[in-house]
């Protein structure tokens, strides 16, 4: 059976103005936080994880106030409901607006990401891509360049989420390898592989281009995204 990987995609404009669906905890870390941007993202990063997390279990009469999205020590959010941890594995991002919310049946190592379709300078590509990566985004030009340097950026990102490292490891540890013809997709979903350059640890990777933007969920076991909720 396949396994499933659920996902979400919410802009700013989906969140409540209120604060009532975030749990106590959640308030308390809300208040501390001193930038309006960073509130903004957090508060869509929360929305979005609560409602992909509750599409995910379809218990009935679950409230948002009930779960809490915590960070663990590391920064990788985890789903508490009633002080106890949830088996579930999430994964967050936001950009310029846009959250998304990656949640699979734990245990499972899991990342995602979302990044805007814009140019990247030639240094990013340069300073944080493996030598295979380089040549993969210098391939191509226009569209599909910016199209292939965000994806392998975003892609290498879900990794890091996934190992729970983020840039606190060097992105060039990891290695994307991917193609925007690449055969095989899934529910409008590509395939990518990410893999551990030292280890040899190999992660199962999905992406597609969205409303100007890339997106990228990465699993160390495969998994199969579901169809996009309603
Ligand atoms: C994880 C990281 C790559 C995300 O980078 P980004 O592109 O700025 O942000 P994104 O919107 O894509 O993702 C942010 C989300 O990643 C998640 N995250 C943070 N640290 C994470 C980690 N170590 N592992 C997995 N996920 C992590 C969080 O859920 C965060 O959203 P939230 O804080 O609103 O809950 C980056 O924050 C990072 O490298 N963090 C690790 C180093 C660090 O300074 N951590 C501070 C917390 S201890």
């Amino acid at each position: 059976m396949k396994e499933s990987l659920g996902w979400l995609l919410q802009h700013l404009e989906d969140v409540p103005e209120g604060d009532d669906w975030l749990g106590a905890g959640e308030r308390r870390v809300l208040a501390a936080l001193r930038f309006a941007k960073r509130r903004r993202d957090w508060r869509l990063g929360r929305w979005t994880a609560k409602r992909a997390v509750m599409e995910f279990l379809a218990t009935p009469g679950l409230e948002p106030a009930s779960l809490e999205i915590r960070a663990a020590a590391d920064g990788a959010p985890e789903v508490i409901q009633n002080g106890v941890p949830l088996p579930v594995a999430l994964s967050i991002s936001h950009s310029g607006g846009c959250g998304l919310c990656a949640v699979a049946a734990a245990p499972l190592l899991l990342g995602c990401d979302i990044e805007r379709l814009e140019e990247r300078g030639e240094s990013l590509v340069r300073d944080y891509f493996t030598p295979g990566e380089v040549d993969y985004c210098f391939g191509a030009s226009g569209e599909i360049g910016v199209l292939r340097a965000n994806l392998v950026w975003s892609a290498k990102e879900s990794v890091l989420k996934a190992l729970r490292e983020g840039l606190r490891r060097d992105t060039r540890s990891v290695e994307v390898v991917a193609g925007p013809d690449a055969v095989g997709g899934y529910r409008g979903w590509k395939r990518w592989t990410g893999s551990c350059l030292e280890s040899g640890r190999r992660f199962h990777g999905w992406w597609r281009a969205r409303e100007g933007y890339v997106l990228t969920l990465a699993s160390d076991r495969e998994t199969f995204p579901e169809e996009e909720a309603a």
